[in-house]
């Protein structure tokens, strides 16, 4: 029987090692949520790197039974690899390019053909199981030629793409000196799925200049095959971050942490360490606030939670230095000894804590300079169980055009920040819980589920019309 294969950079497993023993602690993001119920199904299987460097042959292949029997199957990288691969073309080259930090792209040959060379090698990966009428559903940028090479040994299964973060404008993308190739990398999926209508929008405009293929309403001809292209925002397992809210547990975190804080307004800022989230023009706005506002202080925190990202790479290491000198900076002006202005966690919280923090927060900053979708305003929204509480977004964020009833600001403008924070923490209660009644009951319908739901009926759909076709 016809299965399912997810496709994706990293397996949705963290695992450690210590004396020499492995752990394995299952993922809790969203994908690895949304997914659960697919690759967990009968003979399904999430192909990825287990996210670390295995060298020993017998260590290999204890990971590989011990990941057998929770449906993965691991893609070892090497160390170079990993350096040129996921830590250089992905993470120096795409990334920058794809969150329009042109200046940030580090153009090298040997990381294009390291980035080749792995995408080869999840090729060959999937093809060690895979049959010819499969369906296999690649994910992110890190996998771009993926798609087309599986055409290439398996033209009859259905290939479905998802790209995770924004797809750049064609003024962006052009710079790219392998951007044709990528392209036709992309395009040997059947289906290729982006959160908004924007990034497709771009895809399609470089597919047109740069493939010179036209399309119909998303619809691509590509060498008499028919490739479909459409916008779907990603969601959150809605009912998990709302039970979590209400869990004894996160209810006992809340009260223990309410008292060590004290009782003052908290204005809540959770990321990944990455310069696309605007960490920095956050904290600077937050100081800017302070100064300009005296009676709030003593009376208003940020609680910053940065979660250790990328940390190999160098423009990732400078901004985690540029936010200790920032956070110490606002605190070594601004504290008091009953006060302190910023409290800032560099590292990952369990799910539980980060319910509590998200029930104690008035405010959240979700202020990125450009973010594919960004789920933690998602997730805040779906753990404020009293309606309280008020989202700050940029409008640079994929979720900002689903959430308009957010207060919309544009992480450039300093001024607007500054005033967003204070419009957030003088806003009516009546307003609050207006605002966020009207953004849950969209969150709670589009879920991850409907997500997942959506994106394999279209692609089933393609596929389906393809048959239609070659059978006329
Ligand atoms: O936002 C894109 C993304 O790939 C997410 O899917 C993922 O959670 C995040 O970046 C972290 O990526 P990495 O694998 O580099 O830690």
């Amino acid at each position: 029987m016809a299965k399912t294969i997810i496709v994706s950079n990293r397996l949705p497993v963290k695992i450690s090692q210590e004396n020499g023993k492995y752990n394995y602690m299952p993922s809790e993001g969203g994908l690895a949520t949304g997914l659960g119920s697919i690759y967990k199904d009968g003979d399904n299987i999430w192909i990825g790197w287990p996210g670390l460097a295995v060298s020993k042959a017998d260590h290999q292949k204890e990971i590989t039974k011990k990941l057998k029997t929770e449906s993965m199957k691991p893609v070892f990288l090497t160390n170079t690899e990993i350096e040129e691969f996921y830590e250089g073309f992905s993470n120096e080259t795409l990334w920058p390019n794809f969150h329009y930090f042109n200046q940030y792209i580090v153009f090298d040959d040997d990381m294009w053909r390291a980035y080749q060379k792995v995408n080869r090698k999840f090729a060959r990966a999937i093809a060690e199981v895979l049959e010819p009428e499969d369906t296999i559903w690649v994910h992110d940028y890190q996998l771009l030629l993926l798609p087309e090479m599986l055409r290439e040994f398996a033209p009859k299964a259905s290939i479905g793409f998802f790209l995770h973060i924004p797809f750049p404008s064609y003024e962006s993308f052009r710079l790219l000196p392998w951007r044709r190739e990528l392209l036709e990398g992309m395009l040997g999926a059947d289906f290729l799925g982006f959160h908004t209508y924007d990034d497709m929008r771009h895809f399609l405009s470089s597919v047109n200049r740069l493939a010179g293929l036209g399309n119909s309403n998303g619809m691509i001809n590509v060498d008499n095959r028919k490739v479909m292209v459409d916008a779907l925002p990603m969601g959150i397992d809605y009912d998990k971050y709302a039970e979590s809210a209400a869990a004894k547990e996160t209810l006992e975190r809340e009260a223990r942490y309410r008292e060590s804080i004290g009782a003052q307004k908290l204005i809540l800022s959770i990321d990944r360490l990455d310069y696309s989230k605007g960490i920095p023009q956050r904290l600077k706005a937050f100081e800017l606030f302070l100064e300009q506002n005296p009676d709030y202080r003593e009376k208003v925190s940020l609680l910053m939670v940065v979660v250790p990202s990328r940390d190999q790479v160098g423009k990732y290491k400078e901004l985690k230095e540029e936010i200790d000198l920032l956070v110490g900076r606002i605190n070594g002006n601004y504290s008091r000894l009953n006060w302190t202005p910023i409290h800032y966690f560099y590292r990952s919280f369990p799910l539980n804590a980060l319910s509590a923090f998200y029930r104690m927060a008035e405010v959240a900053m979700v202020t990125p300079m450009r973010d594919g979708m960004n789920l933690v305003c998602k997730e805040f929204i779906a753990s404020k169980l009293d309606k309280k509480g008020v989202l700050i977004l940029s409008e640079m964020a994929g979720a900002s055009k689903e959430l308009s009833d957010a207060i919309l600001i544009n992480p450039n403008d300093m001024g607007e920040l500054v005033n967003a924070i204070k419009t957030a923490l003088t806003m009516p209660v009546k307003k609050q819980m207006a605002n966020m009644i009207s953004m849950q009951r969209s969150l709670q319908r589009y879920n991850i589920h409907h997500w997942v739901n959506l994106f394999m009926e279209r692609l089933h759909h393609i596929k389906h019309e393809q048959k239609a076709l070659e059978t006329q």
